[in-house]
């Protein structure tokens, strides 16, 4: 290659891996996969290699992607925060431990191997066995101030429980999403109409970034810990630091092995490649790391990693067969997803026969044609995808896969929104898809959790003409019920009973239930909390929709939106007539009862029905009084989740009783 060529190429390759490091890491949403991204940064590599003279110093090989967004304060890492240089194959892992026993003057060298986990990345400072700050990785230099959000996560502890830490030092993790939660994540996201999290690392990170606190709690978030940092360390080498700082309290990966020489950390990466499919986390390789903290200082650092340590990734398994056709398919939310159709093919114990398109710029970027040998592969995702086109096979004339333009269900034109990657039908009130994915929507278990009526019943009322919308559920009646397939008199008589019931439901989950695009329970709570009842937020402006804490206008234009349509109003105006909830309770619209007159109360922790500031105001309103400290005037303490060890610990030398959330709304009925 000539100079003038390498210089193109590595411009592009540059730009390239930019945007995909913005992707990956400010967006949470990459449109290649972790091996397509490692061949980018290979070939980046060799060319800067090739070529000494067109090495510069802002070049991706010698800068960790950033994830620092604006939303956060920032601080500087007192040691960087690097990357780790990785390989897919076992003979680099082994050229590795050569040049490692070459500064070890070919002593035996012992290793400790680890499972590398695939979420997001955090940085705790503990002072005196309390944590100071948490922080994101963001450009390895600077990172974001997450440390409200590390707060709410389990085996992240606030205090540390033995006495025999250094007063100062820091620890290293990764935050995670276990996968039955993520799946349950996205379930709950493909319903309230949000985009999906394309895998869990995605979903971690996003959690992490997001500015209530109390929602990272409902994520379930997990940390496991691999790395202590500081100058008082207690041993001198990695893995006895890492079994005392499990003694602190933190989660240490029970799979963590120390190994005698390159041979079991063989081993343990062949042992691995089939046991991590079991695990309820991600792993996408293995970090090796040298086990003496001298040695690792001898060995050091490159400009981005450090020499001391390398992850073996395991290669997604991938397979090749033919694109046979493209469907189109309408999710509940109105969003279309392309699905390939393929000639089956073994791929990981499976038999693969469709895979996932996403959307119209995948396809484009793939330049897909009709019968072309694709590749497929199987990654974090359950759905495998396609990753490649071998174009050397494509037939001559082949025809191009063109997005649709109109619905497949209803054949209503399509629309795309400005910075949104999907397509979607507009017709939502008469798209069937759609109407059943909103039924389905209004009855779940957070919705208006109405018993005995699931997917396949409302597929049988819709395709009986029984329900066209949420309305007409309260106007079932057993005799339409029982004569219906595998239905019955008690199932009937279950469900009329469990329509009922959902006449008590609270405004809040009412309001969710509507299923307003964009409008999830958080969303609804602040909602409910602020209008108290529907015709107030009916009867809003835009302008009076955004001036209301954590809401934006894409929000605000929605709600709009949805009580702009004439057959909105009418459904409402049934549901009203049936007895259906749309106005808060007198206690949680805070109406003051006096109930608390005379009662010094101090709210502690995090919550899940209102917000502090809400709980504030109620306690004000039923003639309560806010404190901040506990003392032996305090009646009582507010509990939330993760309240802070020092109040506790307090109340209870004090002996001041702890009310949860759910008592206290009870205290006020
Ligand atoms: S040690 C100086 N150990 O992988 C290197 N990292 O690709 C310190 N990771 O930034 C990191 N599992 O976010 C280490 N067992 C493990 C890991 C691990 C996952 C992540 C970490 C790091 C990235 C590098």
């Amino acid at each position: 290659m000539k100079l003038a060529e390498a210089r193109k190429r590595i411009e592009v390759l540059k730009k390239e891996i930019e945007e995909h490091n913005r992707r990956y890491y400010v967006l949470n949403q990459p449109v290649i996969s972790d091996f397509e991204y490692d061949l980018l940064m290979n070939e980046l590599e060799t060319l800067e290699k090739m070529f000494p003279e067109l090495a510069t110093s802002d070049s991706p090989t010698k800068r960790v992607g950033s994830d620092l967004t604006r939303e956060f304060v920032q601080y500087q890492h007192k040691y960087p925060m690097l990357s780790l240089s990785n390989t897919y194959s076992e003979e680099e892992v082994n050229e590795f431990h050569q040049r490692v026993i070459k500064i070890a003057s070919n002593k035996d060298v012992e290793y400790v191997c680890e499972l590398k986990f695939d979420g997001a990345s955090i940085s705790l400072t503990y002072k005196n066995g309390r944590l100071e700050r948490a922080l994101t990785r963001g450009d390895g230099y600077t990172g974001d101030d997450v440390t409200r959000n590390a707060l709410v996560i389990k085996n992240i502890p606030e205090k540390l429980s033995t006495g025999d830490y250094p007063d100062e030092f820091i620890i290293r993790g990764e935050v995670l999403m276990p996968r039955p939660v993520f799946d349950e994540l996205n379930r709950e996201r493909s319903a309230q109409g949000f985009q999906l999290f394309a895998n869990p690392r995605n979903a971690a990170s996003g959690t992490l970034k997001l500015l209530d606190p109390s929602v990272v709690a409902s994520r379930n978030l997990e940390c496991y810990l691999y790395y202590l940092l500081g100058d008082n360390l207690p041993y001198d080498n990695h893995y006895q630091n890492m079994l005392k700082a499990r003694d602190w309290g933190f989660r240490i990966s029970e799979h963590m092995k120390l190994c005698k020489g390159i041979e079991e950390v063989m081993l343990y990466i062949n042992y691995w490649n089939e046991a991590r499919k079991e695990l309820l986390f991600d792993t996408d390789g293995v970090v090796i790391k040298v086990n003496n903290i001298a040695l690792q200082d001898e060995l050091g650092y490159t400009a981005k990693s450090p020499r001391w340590a390398i992850a073996y990734k395991y290669k997604a398994e991938q397979a090749s067969t033919r694109l046979l056709s493209v469907d189109f398919q309408v999710g509940r939310t109105g969003t279309i997803t392309p699905v390939a159709n393929l000639e089956p093919v073994p791929l990981g114990g499976t038999i693969v026969k469709r895979a996932s398109l996403h959307n119209a710029d995948q396809i484009e970027l793939l330049d897909l044609h009709l019968n072309d040998t694709v590749f497929v592969e199987k990654g974090g995702e359950i759905i495998p995808k396609i990753v490649g086109v071998d174009i050397s096979k494509r037939e001559p004339r082949s025809t191009k896969v063109e997005f649709i333009d109109n619905c497949p269900e209803c054949g209503t034109r399509l629309v795309r929104n400005e910075d949104e990657a999907n397509h979607y039908c507009p017709n939502y009130l008469h798209c069937p898809p759609q109407i059943k994915g909103r039924i389905e929507h209004f009855i779940s278990r957070k919705a208006m959790n109405i018993e005995g009526l699931g997917e396949e019943t409302v597929d049988l009322l819709y395709k009986q003409g029984l329900v066209r919308n949420i309305a007409d559920l309260y106007e079932l009646k057993m005799e339409q019920l029982v004569p219906l397939e595998r239905m019955g008199e008690k199932s009937a008589s279950n469900l009329i009973a469990g329509i009922e019931r959902s006449k008590e439901t609270p405004f809040h989950r009412v309001l969710y239930a509507l299923g307003i695009r964009h409008v999830g329970e958080t969303v609804a709570r602040t909602l409910a909390s602020e209008f108290k009842d529907i015709d107030s937020l009916m009867s809003a402006d835009q302008e009076k929709i955004i001036s209301i804490r954590d809401i934006g206008p894409k929000i605000a234009a929605s709600i709009r939106n949805y009580f702009e349509d004439k057959e909105n109003i009418e459904i409402i105006k049934r549901l009203k007539s049936y007895g259906i909830n749309f106005s808060l309770s007198d206690a949680s619209a805070g109406k003051s009862s006096g109930k608390l007159s005379g009662k010094t109360i101090v709210i502690s922790g995090v919550f899940s029905r209102f917000t502090r500031e809400e709980y504030k105001e109620m306690i004000e309103k039923h003639g309560g009084k806010n404190s901040s400290s506990v003392t032996s005037a305090t009646s009582f303490i507010l509990a939330g989740d993760n309240m802070g060890p020092a109040k506790r610990q307090k109340a209870e030398s004090l002996g001041i009783p702890l009310v949860s959330e759910e008592e206290f709304l009870k205290m006020l009925e």
